[in-house]
């Protein structure tokens, strides 16, 4: 079973070895779009690339090789990847002028679902690479340096990605992302993901620790496990069982140094009561749980297919505040799904009223080609999608901005993350996942301290350090 992993291993170490000769001190600059597995995997792609001598620049104009890694979940963000690569290729062009070669890839979820297209619509990209293969670009770049065959892999293969990444992971904030689960199986009728992203896969417990203690070593203070229905997590267990996400967050509450532990993004429906229970027993699991509804609409989330209707979400609501009475709670909405009338889109602004979001992402309805929901009778008009879109958003953010309001006076331990915009000023983040923006001593990076907060702002906190009056 493992030789075929082994051989290609011997395969990218040998190209990495060759490669790595004629790569010394190139500039990569990766481009994020969507989600936070696009941010692990930007990550991890320059894991992968830094042993053939790139390294990261904030700078496109300074890089030898832009990767966009790129997001399909709404039509808005699969057209802004195509109107950067056509402003990147005037770039290329200049740049091929001056004698200073610029390589162009495109990764995620749009290589994924339309590699082809891509390469149609700007054949000047060089690779095109899916999120289940980009541990093999070094093997694509040898080949385009022989111009041996074009830079294209996006299938789903067999031999997993996180056995060929490098062990060692690098962290710059205290707070690091670590994907612990793929792909989904539950077929939401609007959404992209079950077939950019495939069908529901869970990393071995013991591959997750160890990463977590490669993370912690380098400086990691917070995890945030990461999936596309983290809490569907199933993972080979130490004992040889079967883990579930719960068992999972246990046993990183074992590791030494391990601050706080989070994870996104949940399925209502399947969060358990052992996941429940978590959240009153481990002090480590941060109070705060992103859990999207979509909808107060029980018609709306029958037509969406989801598995939970708006009083099953009240209900595990309910048992979330029970296990923890602090925990916050963000979300997202869909606004403007085929056939929502006036009375269901109330039934939404009800809900939201009632369960109170700190924070929530909310998204017009945007139909995606393939799925059921973009052939359904009663597609919404735009212009009524972006009235709705604005009345919840007024009522979300009146919520968060009350709840930020509310944590004047309190003091919350803040993990320090960032310098902020101004000279001596770090930004940090509140358990509750406000950014939080304090005078203090950029020695305390990557530490959580205790702040208090003088002032909720709409989109942050302003905290002072404790003692300083
Ligand atoms: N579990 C996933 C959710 C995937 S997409 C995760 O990893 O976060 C994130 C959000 O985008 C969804 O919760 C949904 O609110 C929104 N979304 C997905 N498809 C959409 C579509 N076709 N139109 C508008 N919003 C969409
Ligand atoms: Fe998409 Fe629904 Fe899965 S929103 S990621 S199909 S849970």
């Amino acid at each position: 079973m493992r030789s075929p992993r082994r051989r290609l291993r011997r395969r990218l170490s040998c190209c990495s070895a060759e490669a790595a000769s004629r790569a010394l001190s190139k500039k990569l600059h990766i481009k994020t779009y969507g989600c936070q597995m696009n941010v692990y995997d930007s990550g991890r792609m320059a894991d992968v690339l830094a042993p053939l001598g790139y390294t990261g620049t904030d700078e496109a104009r300074d890089a030898d090789l832009i990767i966009l890694n790129t997001c399909h979940i709404r039509e808005k963000a699969a057209e802004k990847v195509y109107s950067e690569l056509g402003r990147l290729r005037a770039v290329k062009e200049a740049r091929a002028r001056a004698g200073r070669p610029l390589l162009l890839g495109v990764a995620g979820c749009v290589a994924q679902a339309e590699g082809d297209e891509v390469r149609r619509r700007a054949p000047h990209v060089d690779l095109v690479v899916g999120p289940q293969t980009y541990h093999r670009l070094p093997e694509l770049l040898e080949r385009l340096a022989r111009r041996a065959g074009a830079g294209v892999l996006v299938d789903f293969p067999a031999d997993s990605k996180f056995d060929s990444l490098p062990d060692n992971r690098h962290v710059t904030a205290g707070a690091a992302f670590l994907t612990v689960q793929e792909g989904c199986d539950k077929f939401c009728s609007f959404c992209v993901v079950p077939y950019t992203r495939g069908a529901e896969t869970s990393r071995p417990a013991s591959d997750v620790l160890a990463e977590a203690r490669s993370l912690v070593a380098a400086g990691a203070r917070e995890i945030t496990l990461l999936g596309q229905n983290v809490n569907s997590y199933h993972g080979e267990g130490n004992d040889g069982r079967t883990w579930d996400l719960a068992r999972l967050i246990a046993a990183l509450a074992e590791v030494d140094g391990l601050a706080r532990i989070r994870y996104t993004t949940s399925y209502p429906a399947d969060m358990s009561d052992e996941l429940i229970r978590a959240h009153g027993e481990i002090p480590q699991l941060m109070p705060f749980l992103h859990l999207p509804v979509q909808s107060g609409s029980d018609a709306v989330l029958k037509a969406m297919n989801r598995r939970h209707n708006a009083d099953d979400y009240r209900r595990i609501v309910g048992r979330l505040r029970a296990a923890r009475p602090d925990l916050a709670l963000s979300s997202d909405f869909i606004v403007g799904f085929p056939g929502e009338s006036e009375a269901d889109f109330a039934a939404t602004l009800r809900l939201v009223e009632e369960i109170g979001f700190v924070q929530a992402y909310s998204f017009k309805y945007s139909a995606r080609p393939g799925t059921p929901a973009a052939q359904m009778d009663g597609q919404v008009p735009d212009p009524l999608k972006a009235e709705r879109l604005a009345l919840l958003q007024e009522l979300l953010n009146a919520q968060q901005i009350a709840f930020n309001r509310a944590c004047a006076g309190r003091v919350l331990p803040v993990l320090l993350e960032r310098q902020g915009r101004r000279c001596g000023q770090l930004v940090g983040r509140s358990p509750y996942m406000q950014a939080v923006h304090v005078e203090a001593d950029g020695a305390l990076l990557g530490s959580v301290v205790p702040l208090r907060i003088r002032e909720g702002l709409p989109n942050s906190l302003r905290g002072e350090a404790m003692g300083v009056s």
